[in-house]
C-alpha cells in the first residue's frame, strides 16, 4: 500500500483543488538539490560560515519588524536536562532554511519571505472560550510572566524527514495555569494570524486560511506540549513560527502550529488546516507511528534531514513513556495519522 517515492511536500488539496497555474512540485528545490547546493558551498570554502553570511547580509536588508526580538535578553534560557536526546542537534543554518509555513510558500525555502514579510511587532494573543481568566495579551507581556527553559526536542514530519531542535519556552501547562480552563473544556483550538497582504501562500485560496490546530486538555496537559518562544538559544526567527508557536514532539510536525494569535478552548473538537483539507490522509490525532503508513507513502522509516541517514521511527517519536497513557483504552480512534 505506501507508495515507495518519498513525499516531498504535504499532499496537493483534494477538496481545494490546487489550479493549474499554481506552482508545481517539479519547481519546488528538492531536498537533494538543496542539500548539493550546500555541498558546492562548502567546496568553495563558504560553508555554513558564507551560508550564514549571506543569510545574516539578506536578515539585515528586509527583517520585518519582530516582537521576539525585544525579549532576547531572556535568551538563552537554561536547558531542563530532562529532556536532552541521543541524536546530534540538527545544524541551525540547515533547519532555519527547510521549513513547512505554507503561509509563505508551499515549498521549503520560505525563510527569506518570512523574514522579511512576517511583521510580529505589535503581536497580540487572543485567549477565549471556556476560560475563568479570558485575555487578549500582548507577546512581550505573556512570555515575561512564563518559566522559560531550553529542551531538545525530536521534530519528526509526517513527510518521513527529522530534525533534531533546541526549542526555549514554557509548557502549555503553565498557559493552562494563567487562565483556568473551566471544567466543560474539553479541547483547545490554536489559530495563526490570517494576513494575505503580509503572507502572500494566503492569497492562494484553495486551503482553508487560517491555519488552525487543536489537541485536548489532556495533552495539552502532558509535561511534553510545549509553547515554543526560542530556538538555537535566541528569539524565535520568523521561518520558525515567529513570535510563538507549538512543538508537540510526539506527533507528526504538523500539529506544531506557528506564530499563533488565538487560543481557544472549546468543548467542540476542532477541525484542522490539513484534517479539513484531507481528513483521509491528516487526522485529528496525528500521533507518530511507524507501522500505519501513510496512505501514500511508509512511515517506517525516516531520514534525518543533516545526515541523511535513514533510521527506524519510534512510536510516539521515541515519548512512548510520557503520552502512551493519554491514549489507554481509544483503540476506536484513528489515532496514527
Ligand atoms: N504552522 C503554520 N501556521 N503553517 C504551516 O504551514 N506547517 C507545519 C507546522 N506548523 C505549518 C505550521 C508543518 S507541516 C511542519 S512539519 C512544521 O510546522 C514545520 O516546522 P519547521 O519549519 O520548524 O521544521
Amino acid at each position: 500500500m505506501p507508495a515507495a517515492r518519498r513525499p516531498s511536500s504535504l499532499a496537493a488539496p483534494s477538496l481545494h483543488r490546487r489550479p493549474s497555474w499554481a506552482v508545481s512540485e517539479a519547481q519546488v528545490t528538492p531536498e537533494d538539490v538543496f542539500l548539493a547546493r550546500r555541498k558546492i558551498l562548502k567546496g568553495l570554502g563558504l560553508g555554513a560560515a558564507g551560508l550564514a553570511f549571506g543569510t545574516a547580509f539578506q536578515m539585515k536588508e528586509a527583517r520585518a519588524a519582530s516582537a521576539a526580538e525585544k525579549t532576547a535578553d531572556l535568551y538563552p534560557a537554561e536547558r531542563n536536562g530532562a529532556y536532552s536526546i541521543e541524536r546530534d542537534i540538527t545544524p541551525e543554518e540547515i533547519n532555519s532554511s527547510y521549513n513547512n509555513f505554507y503561509e509563505f510558500g508551499s515549498h521549503k525555502q520560505i525563510a527569506d519571505a518570512a523574514r522579511s514579510s512576517l511583521v510580529t511587532d505589535p503581536w497580540s494573543i487572543m485567549i477565549d472560550g471556556m476560560v475563568d481568566k479570558p485575555e487578549t495579551v500582548e507577546f512581550e507581556d505573556l512570555v515575561r510572566g512564563m518559566p522559560l527553559e531550553e529542551r531538545l526536542y525530536r521534530h519528526r514530519c509526517v513527510e518521513a524527514w527529522s530534525m533534531t531542535v533546541p526549542w526555549t519556552g514554557f509548557p502549555v501547562s503553565a498557559l493552562l495555569d494563567r487562565v483556568a480552563p473551566q471544567a466543560g473544556a474539553k479541547y483547545i483550538r490554536f489559530e495563526t494570524f490570517h494576513d494575505p497582504a503580509m503572507a502572500s501562500g494566503q492569497k492562494q485560496s484553495w486551503y482553508p486560511w487560517p491555519y488552525v490546530e487543536g489537541i485536548t486538555i489532556e495533552e495539552a496537559r502532558n509535561e511534553l506540549a510545549f509553547m515554543v518562544t526560542g530556538a538555537y538559544g535566541k528569539p524565535i526567527e520568523a521561518q520558525f513560527g515567529a513570535p510563538i508557536r507549538l512543538a508537540l514532539p510526539w506527533k507528526y510536525g504538523f500539529k506544531s502550529i506557528k506564530s499563533i494569535t488565538r487560543i481557544s478552548f472549546t468543548d467542540q473538537r476542532p477541525v484542522s488546516f490539513w484534517e479539513e483539507i484531507n481528513a483521509a490522509e491528516y487526522g485529528f490525532w496525528a500521533n507518530v507511528n511507524p507501522d500505519v503508513p501513510h496512505p501514500r507513502w511508509s512511515q517506517a522509516s525516516e531520514r534525518i534531514l543533516h545526515t541523511r541517514e535513514e533510521v527506524p521511527t519510534v512510536i510516539y517519536n521515541g515519548y512512548g513513556e510520557q503520552v502512551a497513557g493519554l491514549y489507554a483504552g481509544m483503540e476506536g480512534e484513528a489515532l496514527y495519522r
